[in-house]
């Protein structure tokens, strides 16, 4: 079924909790209804796909399309003893997909739980926590262009990266995820390594996959807003990336700097941890405010725009580059499709 709206609220379509209104929204529930859309020249531009709308800050109205799929199959492609192949509707909540593959004694996708978004976004943001980036499980990606081509990406062909692949550059703007296939492992196999895990698994009888995903839910819940109770987008920012040199000069003036070795010259800096020495964690500017608990978390306080959350966002920009001499760039995809 294809299901039409206009001049329609997008307050239910994007976390962060902005009341912004869409000229048209057009919801899908098969690949075949894609299809007939695109048929009939409906996605015409302006428009923009989106997902479960927890990676967005719409700025504006949007004067155009938008689209959504719910797409919500899941379906076995083949099976062994070793692994399993799982074909996943882009329209998939994400948190209900690892919650399946945990149901199902699939290991890989554990410590990507409670994750907000949908199963076609994961695979465009390569989203990622606790040690596992969505890449790692990923097997290919189905997609289809606003032409009615069809393509599949093997992951290899994806060029993932921290926060990035193929998907989110300019010339892949006509292209559309339809399905992602997971490969999964169904012999026990846990990554712990990352921060906290393995002390708040301490707390639990024994380790399973049930127990590792409730250890994501408490470890996520004591640092991260609940978008249902605070609009939120989770990290805004992305840990921005230095080379060693850069690094050894900050370590002069802060011994104690957090740091994660990428490769031979690429270091990750946690945003979080620039952000809260600039003196902005908990601080705020309106309507607009930085987590308590979590200094990479903008949260709307009440009925913020998105031009107060960019406003706050700019300050922080600023205050981070004067201190670090480093530039920190929003990892939320910011919407202006008319001018600011
Ligand atoms: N830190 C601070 N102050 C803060 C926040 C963090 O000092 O206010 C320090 C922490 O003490 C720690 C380091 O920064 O030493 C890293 O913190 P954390 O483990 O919380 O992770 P992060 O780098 O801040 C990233 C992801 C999160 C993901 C966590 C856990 C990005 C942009 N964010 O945050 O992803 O949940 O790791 O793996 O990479 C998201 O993308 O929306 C998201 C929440």
């Amino acid at each position: 079924m294809i299901q039409y709206f206009d001049n329609y609220s997008l307050l239910s379509h994007n976390t962060f909790g902005i009341d912004v209104k869409a000229t048209r929204f057009i919801e899908y529930d098969t690949e075949e209804d894609l299809y007939e859309l695109i048929r009939t020249n409906q996605i015409t531009l302006p428009y923009l796909h989106i997902g479960g709308g927890s990676n967005l800050l719409f700025v504006n109205n949007f004067e155009g399309t938008i689209l959504h799929s719910r797409i919500n199959t899941i379906r076995i492609v083949e099976e062994n003893d070793n692994d399993v192949l799982v074909k996943v509707g882009s329209g998939v909540v994400w948190d209900d997909f690892v919650a399946h593959c945990v149901a199902n004694k699939w290991y890989g996708a554990e410590n990507l739980s409670n994750i907000p978004g949908e199963v076609g976004a994961s695979a465009v943001q390569n989203i990622g926590a606790y040690g596992v980036e969505v890449k790692d499980i990923i097997h290919s990606v189905e997609t289809v262009n606003i032409k009615g081509e069809q393509k599949t990406y093997l992951r290899n062909n994806c060029q993932y990266a921290y926060r990035y692949s193929i998907f989110k550059e300019p010339e892949m703007k006509d292209v559309i995820v339809t399905s992602v296939c997971f490969r999964l492992n169904k012999k026990e196999s846990y990554k712990l390594d990352y921060g906290t895990i393995r002390a708040e698994l301490s707390g639990f009888p024994e380790t399973s996959l049930k127990n590792v995903r409730q250890a994501i839910f408490n470890i996520r819940g004591s640092k991260l807003p609940d978008p249902a109770i605070q609009g939120n987008a989770g990290s805004f920012f992305m840990n921005p990336i230095v080379n060693k040199q850069k690094l050894i000069t900050l370590q002069k003036d802060y011994p104690e700097i957090p740091f994660y070795e990428l490769g031979a010259d690429e270091i990750k800096i946690p945003a979080g941890w620039l952000i809260e020495k600039s003196g902005w964690k908990g601080k705020s500017i309106g309507p607009a405010k930085v987590h308590d608990k979590q200094a990479l978390v903008l949260v709307n306080t009440g009925k913020a725009s998105g031009k107060d959350i960019i406003a706050l966002s700019d300050a922080i920009r600023t205050s981070v580059k004067e201190q670090f001499g480093i530039e920190i760039k929003p990892e939320v995809y910011i919407i202006t499709n008319v001018p600011m």
